[in-house]
């Protein structure tokens, strides 16, 4: 019933820094992303190239890329909105361009300030370009199950962006419950109406756990065989125009929770806590991951 392996893709770096407004020091956001990369991890998201002024946590995009110890094995993923911010993530030499939009008008307009279908065109070019330039091309569809402007998101209005997305040349999508409003009914209301048009390995499920429900969405989206999931170490992170929005599942709550079904993940869940410590260590507070606080000793 359950798949045998799972990969797992790291946001902490991104969409877990994106939400801190103490700004943290370029040196340590590569250290942590230098810790991350010798956990088992093959993917991780460093940074966005968004305009500075939306998120001025990750302003020194290009000094991140720049200065990471790069691995081989490892893909190093960035969100870009638009062809300013592909050309510097081009410049940058990133790995994979995420590029991201929502289901719902309202978190749309907030947060990339274009209606959805002014958003089309846009991500039209720069899915064109980074693919010319020889980069791979994720999409993510935010809130996709429930919007902090426009209350509940229906499955159709989840297929009419997805569909979109992939006629461009997506090559996966993340599902994005942005403000962890979703349950697993939820979850396999969605599931169960997007596999009916496309295969289970196109998408990928990214739950915010604002509501404690993030684990039991993975369980449930397992059962439909979905086999990728993005989660970010200590549990943190946030879309800072979704209001209400908390910590994305944690990694190491996410690898324990999968290794002790017999699931493979093939990180290392001593190394992820370790780096959730750390992750505390830079953010100077206790992070909701219950795998890091057992790691503290609790
Ligand atoms: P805008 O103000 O509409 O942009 O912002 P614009 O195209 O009108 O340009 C205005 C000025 O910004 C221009 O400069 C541009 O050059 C500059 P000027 O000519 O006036 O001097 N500019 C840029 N500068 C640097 N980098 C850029 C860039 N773009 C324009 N990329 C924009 C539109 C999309 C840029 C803005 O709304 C933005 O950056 N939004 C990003 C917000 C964000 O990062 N949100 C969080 C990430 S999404 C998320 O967390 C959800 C997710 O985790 C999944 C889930 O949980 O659901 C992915
Ligand atoms: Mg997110």
């Amino acid at each position: 019933m359950y798949p045998a392996s799972v990969h797992i893709k790291e946001v902490g770096p991104r969409d877990g820094l994106q939400n801190e407004a103490q700004f943290i020091r370029t040196a340590d956001k590569v250290a942590l992303i230098d810790r991350l990369s010798d956990t088992g991890l093959d993917y991780i998201e460093v940074t966005s190239f968004v305009h500075p002024t939306w998120i001025p946590q990750l302003a020194d995009a290009v000094e991140v890329l720049q200065q990471i110890k790069r691995r081989h094995n490892i893909t190093y993923a960035a969100l870009v909105p638009n062809m300013k911010g592909l050309y510097r993530a081009l410049e940058a030499d990133v790995d994979e361009v995420s590029v991201f939009m929502s289901a719902s008008e309202g978190h749309n307009r907030a947060n990339i300030n274009k209606s959805i279908d002014n958003t089309f065109p846009v991500l039209q070019e720069v899915v064109t370009e980074a693919l010319a330039a020889g980069k791979t091309v994720r999409g993510y569809i935010s809130t996709v199950i429930g919007c902090p402007y426009d209350g509940k998101t229906s499955p159709e209005q989840v297929r009419y962006v997805a569909e979109h997305l992939f006629e461009m040349g997506v090559q996966q999508l993340s599902l994005g419950d942005t403000i962890g409003v979703g349950v697993p009914t939820d979850v396999d209301a969605l599931l169960t109406y997007l596999l009916e048009y496309y295969e289970a390995e196109q998408f990928a499920m990214h739950f915010h756990d604002t509501r404690g429900t993030a684990l039991a969405n993975v369980v449930a989206s397992l059962s439909h065989g979905i086999t990728t999931f993005d989660s970010a170490v200590g549990g943190i992170g946030g879309c800072p125009y979704a209001r209400g929005a908390s910590g994305n599942v944690a990694t190491e709550d996410l690898v324990y929770l999968l290794e002790q079904m017999g699931i493979e993940t093939g990180i290392d869940l001593g190394k992820m806590q370790q780096t959730g410590l750390f992750m505390e260590q830079l953010l100077q507070k206790e992070l909701p991951s219950k795998l890091t606080a057992v790691a503290r000793g609790e």
